[in-house]
């Protein structure tokens, strides 16, 4: 089984890892959240220097815990797309340079394929097909996971991605940046019925609108500004749980499956994993979520998605190139020397 380096530098985290079969060696993370906090989000140019900063540091910590030599790593995986284009740089010009220096192969990975395959970290004996919902900072989608590498979106949101609701909400309440888990700790003591907010229906049943449920919330706040927010966090919570519960509903009956992966920064919430477990003991469902410290960004998901595509033998070519956006279902041939 190949044993792969993963890096993983499209936002704010500086990431290396260590995988084999779907097990994490190591998995070192340099946040950078104490650096953007004060800006209220990231700052793509602050985020660029970081990486530069920490990605030497932060690879050699993830060889050394996984006590791994360079003759011991079978090849490099790398997230290409999409991201901050300065950040993704620092890691693909290192993963290339690592490639090159110690004659390694390298595999390039779209980074919501690597949010995908966090969930293996989790229950390794997992296969396709399946449904996913990826719930990011950037993404909200539902997508068919038909086989590795083949996917359909499902559906999608039409505006704000769920995170990005998270952390615009917790910005109108000053509770700082990223806003999921100030939010999931303000609404623990909230009644998730206290207020009635828009549950982000649109015309067709999978996709949804979050902006807005921020609105929403921002017009509360300016009617009476010293409402209950415990009350008001979790029934943003309570919202967005429901909302996401309904269309995995919609999305397994659609595709006539039984299994639903929750993967990205969101599917760590609390509220959001009890709601879905709870249903799938209704509905008889398989239900699997990352584990908890690997639902955000991190490079272990880059390690495991890329070992999959090596063992199909995917290699990307040194010259391959970063990429800011592309959607799964089209994204860019990673696969330059297949
Ligand atoms: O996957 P991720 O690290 O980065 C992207 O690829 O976007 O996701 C970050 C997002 C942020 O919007 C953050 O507020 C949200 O995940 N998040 C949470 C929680 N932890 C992180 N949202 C709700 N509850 C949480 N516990
Ligand atoms: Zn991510």
């Amino acid at each position: 089984m190949p044993r792969i380096l993963g890096i993983e530098t499209s936002c704010d985290e500086t990431a290396c890892a260590v995988v084999q079969d779907r097990h994490v060696l190591s998995s070192v993370i340099a946040s950078q959240i104490a650096i953007h906090q004060r800006f209220g989000g990231v700052v793509p140019e602050i985020a660029a220097r970081e990486h530069v900063l920490e990605i030497n540091t932060v690879l050699a910590e993830a060889l050394a815990r996984a006590q791994t030599n360079w003759d011991q790593i079978d090849g490099i995986a790398v997230t290409l797309g999409p991201g901050l284009v300065g950040a993704l740089l620092t890691g693909v010009t290192c993963a290339k340079t690592l490639a090159l220096v110690h004659d390694k192969p390298l595999v390039g990975v779209h980074h919501l394929e690597g949010h995908i395959y966090s969930v293996f970290l989790a229950d390794p004996a997992l296969e396709p097909p399946f449904v996913c919902l990826l719930v990011s900072g950037g993404h909200t989608s539902l997508i068919h996971v038909k086989d590795h590498g083949v996917y359909q979106t499902l559906g999608q949101t039409r505006d704000d991605a769920v995170g990005e609701a998270f952390d615009k909400v917790a910005r109108l309440l000053d509770l700082g940046y990223p806003g999921g888990p100030a939010i999931q700790k303000m609404a623990q003591s909230g009644n998730p019925k206290a207020f009635a907010l828009p549950k982000g229906t649109v015309d067709q049943p999978l996709d949804s609108s979050f902006s807005g449920i921020k609105t929403a919330v921002a017009r509360l706040l300016q009617k009476d500004p010293l409402l209950n927010r415990a009350d008001l966090c979790a029934s943003f919570e309570e919202t967005i749980t429901q909302t996401l519960g309904q269309r995995i509903q919609l999305a397994l009956r659609q595709t006539m499956l039984t299994t639903i992966v929750v993967a990205g920064g969101v599917s760590a919430n609390q509220r959001l994993r009890r709601h879905i477990l709870d249903l799938g003991t209704t509905y008889g469902w398989r239900v699997v979520f990352p584990p908890l410290d690997l639902c955000t960004d991190n490079a272990a998901m880059i390690a495991c998605a890329g070992g999959e595509r090596f063992k199909r033998g995917a290699r990307s070519d040194l010259d391959a190139k970063v990429f800011p956006r592309a959607s799964l279902d089209s994204q860019p041939a990673l696969d330059t020397q297949g």
